[in-house]
């Protein structure tokens, strides 16, 4: 199911530090992208980071996959909405309480409202350590590829604006639900490093299978050229 429009490039902020993260965003100067900024970068940065790259005239995506009692995530997705972030993750197994409850908090402030993204299985874990979790929890072991299918079968209809999912699950996602946004990351260029990422697609092949957005950090952030290469992966995806 691929895209009519083009799909957006977000690049991950994994610096340590607020000041190397705005010189690299002004770097970036005039390109259509949004910064995502996650724990490492929050917890070094916090809100006056934010503020900053909003006044910057940035757009944000704040990644702090929040899981908490209902009432903490809710009013914690209102101070972030407060920022002016477009974009936020929860964990989808917060439950439909949790879920629904930030989805209502938001709804009351229609101008800032961002988009709420779900988490599912976190792609750090792999199948045996995946199968204790579930077996600890249920007392049945479910492969990783089962639980994201059947978490964002659930949450479909608990509010969430879109999910953010790996290449794998992405075609399931399309066609299923396609009203759902979707946000991948695990995106390389042909030829380039893959680090850590075990299972990787080129930037084309993600906006083939109809990725509404990437996630890429290291391809652009730890480029010699990272201007050049963040317009390179911005042709690839028209
Ligand atoms: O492109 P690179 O591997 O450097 O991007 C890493 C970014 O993508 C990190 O910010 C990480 O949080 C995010 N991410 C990921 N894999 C996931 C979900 C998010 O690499 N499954």
């Amino acid at each position: 199911m691929s895209l009519s429009e083009p799909t957006q490039l977000i690049v991950a902020l994994d610096f340590p530090k607020p000041n190397a993260a705005l010189e690299f965003v002004d770097e970036m100067k005039g390109l259509p992208l949004v910064f995502k900024v996650g724990l490492e970068l929050f917890m070094s940065g916090g809100p006056d980071l934010v503020r900053e790259l909003v006044h910057r005239k940035q757009r944000v995506f704040l990644d702090l996959k929040m899981y908490d009692i209902p009432n903490q995530v809710a009013k914690a997705a209102q101070q972030l909405a407060f920022l002016h972030v477009e974009m936020m993750t929860l964990h989808i197994a917060g439950g439909s309480v949790m879920v629904k409850q930030v989805a209502k908090e938001l709804s009351e402030i229609p101008n800032l409202r961002p988009k709420i993204l779900g988490v599912t299985v976190l792609t750090s874990f792999d199948d045996t350590h995946w199968a204790e979790v579930t077996k600890s929890l249920t007392g049945h072991p479910a492969r990783p590829g089962d639980s994201v299918s059947g978490m964002i079968a659930a949450a479909s209809d608990w509010g969430l604006d879109g999910v953010v999912c790996s290449a794998k699950e992405l075609s399931y996602v399309r066609k299923n639900f396609p009203s759902l946004y979707t946000v991948v990351p695990g995106i390389r260029p042909q030829g380039s490093d893959q680090n850590d990422q075990a299972r990787v697609v080129t930037p084309a092949e993600a906006h083939q299978l109809g990725a509404h957005a990437v996630v890429v950090g290291r391809p652009i952030t730890a480029s010699s050229q990272p201007r050049k290469s963040a317009e390179a992966i911005l042709k690839d995806l028209c």
